[in-house]
């Protein structure tokens, strides 16, 4: 697990947990993952110029999930597609396939759907953060991983419903919103489903 002291990562490891997943977080400060389980593996590195951390981190996994992110800084310093490019080659060297990756609705070919107002919004404050996401899916795209994308709408901090939409294409208006307990709800769903396999899939309530 990959972004796992972040707000949607602790969601996914949480809930991996409750579902009796054995799960390896890879962080920068393990103080910040307020979680202790006999299920659950710290793996300690910065995921940007730690390649041995991120190796070990990643070795004998049955998948990687990342919910790698920039929090609410408009500027990406590159991060995600820096991350990629050490994510694609450790999971390749060895041998694990599934990466199930958090990226954004409004990244890439999803714009097309984005309703007209967090259209404007993404294209005023988020074109680096965005256009960095999108260099990292090229990347990811090209790889020979069996990888998932799932592109939340607007996040909020919700409870789990278990009941939202979810689709390469959705018809969206106005602001819409996905809790980050029920992108962690889907997210874990898809470690035994195909459905979305080497696609993108948007998430909305
Ligand atoms: N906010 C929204 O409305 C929205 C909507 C759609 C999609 N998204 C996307 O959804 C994803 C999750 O968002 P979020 O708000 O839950 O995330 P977040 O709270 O910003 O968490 C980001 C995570 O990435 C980690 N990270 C950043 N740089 C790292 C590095 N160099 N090495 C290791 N870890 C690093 C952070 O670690 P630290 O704890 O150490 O900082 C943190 O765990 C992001 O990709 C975001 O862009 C957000």
């Amino acid at each position: 697990m990959l972004g796992a002291t972040g707000a949607t990562g602790l969601q996914i490891v949480t809930q991996a947990l409750e579902r009796a997943h054995e799960v390896t977080a890879f962080v920068r400060d393990p103080d910040k993952l307020a979680i202790s389980d006999r299920r659950l593996r710290v793996v300690t590195g910065n995921i940007l110029d730690n390649a041995r951390a991120v190796a070990e981190a990643v070795r004998g996994q049955d998948a990687v999930i990342s919910a790698l992110g920039v929090g609410n800084s408009r500027k990406s310093f590159n991060i995600i597609s820096r991350s990629m490019r050490a994510i694609v080659p450790a999971m390749e060297s060895h041998g694990v396939r599934r990466l199930i990756f958090v990226s954004a609705f409004g990244v890439g070919e999803t714009r097309r759907d984005v309703p007209l107002v967090p259209r404007i919004v993404q294209r005023l404050l988020l074109a680096d953060v965005f256009a960095d996401k999108k260099a990292s899916e090229d990347d990811l795209r090209r790889s020979g991983l069996d990888w998932t994308l799932v592109y939340p709408v607007i996040l909020t901090n919700g409870p789990r419903t278990a009941k939202y939409l979810v689709g390469e294409r959705l018809d969206l208006h106005g602001l819409p919103k996905i809790s980050r307990a029920d992108v962690a709800d889907f997210v874990l769903s898809q470690l035994e489903d195909a459905t979305y396999l080497r696609k993108g899939v948007l998430i909305s309530d």
